[in-house]
């Protein structure tokens, strides 16, 4: 179904400055914290956020430790905020461009999904998983977090359901986890799949 705005870089900066940003957190969440604290990564892994917002996991990453984590936002509202938050954070590493234009080389170790794909027209989720895949190396990762359930009001956010997210993934990713997050933060609890994807060599 064709959407009646463009989610364009003007309607997501729009949501910023009016703080219409009821997807945000506030911090990192669970289910992403408690991966990265047991993840094996080499510090040197090439890291990357899309659709990052205010960035909490790259502000967890960095102070961890990791010096290649990039996110990348059309909203420069939200890429500023975490500047402001983390004035140590690289300002190379903030990439103010659209998830589809994202240079593939060099490839990326990890890519971390919150909030970023349900926000898309879903029109465009066969090419974020493409897009995913295109920007990982093979055998890199793609974790994070997918909505399990529909919402009542018109998106963003979009929902959908594991059957119809598997069959976007299965041509480029072999699944670790695919499954219901048992971490979630409570508004989000049970309706939230924790992924954990490998890219096909
Ligand atoms: C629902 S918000 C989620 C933000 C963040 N992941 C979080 O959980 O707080 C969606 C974010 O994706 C960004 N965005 C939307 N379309 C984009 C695109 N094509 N490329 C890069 N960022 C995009 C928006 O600016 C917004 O910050």
């Amino acid at each position: 179904m064709p959407l009646d705005s463009p989610l364009d870089a003007a309607y997501w900066s729009t949501r910023y400055t009016l703080g219409q940003t009821g997807w945000d957190a506030g911090a990192i969440t669970p289910p992403l914290r408690d991966y990265f604290q047991q993840m094996t990564l080499p510090k040197t892994a090439r890291i990357l956020i899309p659709g990052a917002g205010r960035g909490y996991e790259a502000e967890y990453l960095h102070a961890a430790g990791y010096p290649n984590v990039f996110v990348a936002d059309i909203a420069p509202e939200a890429l500023r905020d975490l500047q402001q938050r983390v004035p140590d954070f690289p300002a190379a590493h903030l990439l103010e461009q659209d998830f589809f234009a994202l240079s593939t080389a060099p490839p990326y170790d990890l890519i971390v999904e919150q909030t970023f794909f349900c926000a898309l027209d879903p029109a465009l989720r066969p090419a974020y998983a493409r897009q995913c895949a295109a920007l990982l190396r093979p055998g890199g990762t793609l974790m994070g977090l997918l909505f399990d359930t529909e919402f009542s009001q018109p998106g963003p956010p979009f929902g959908g359901s594991q059957a119809e997210y598997e069959s976007y993934f299965a041509p480029y990713f072999d699944f670790v986890q695919f499954e219901t997050a048992p971490n979630s933060i409570k508004p989000r609890q049970g309706r939230e799949l924790f992924i954990c994807l490998t890219r096909k060599a």
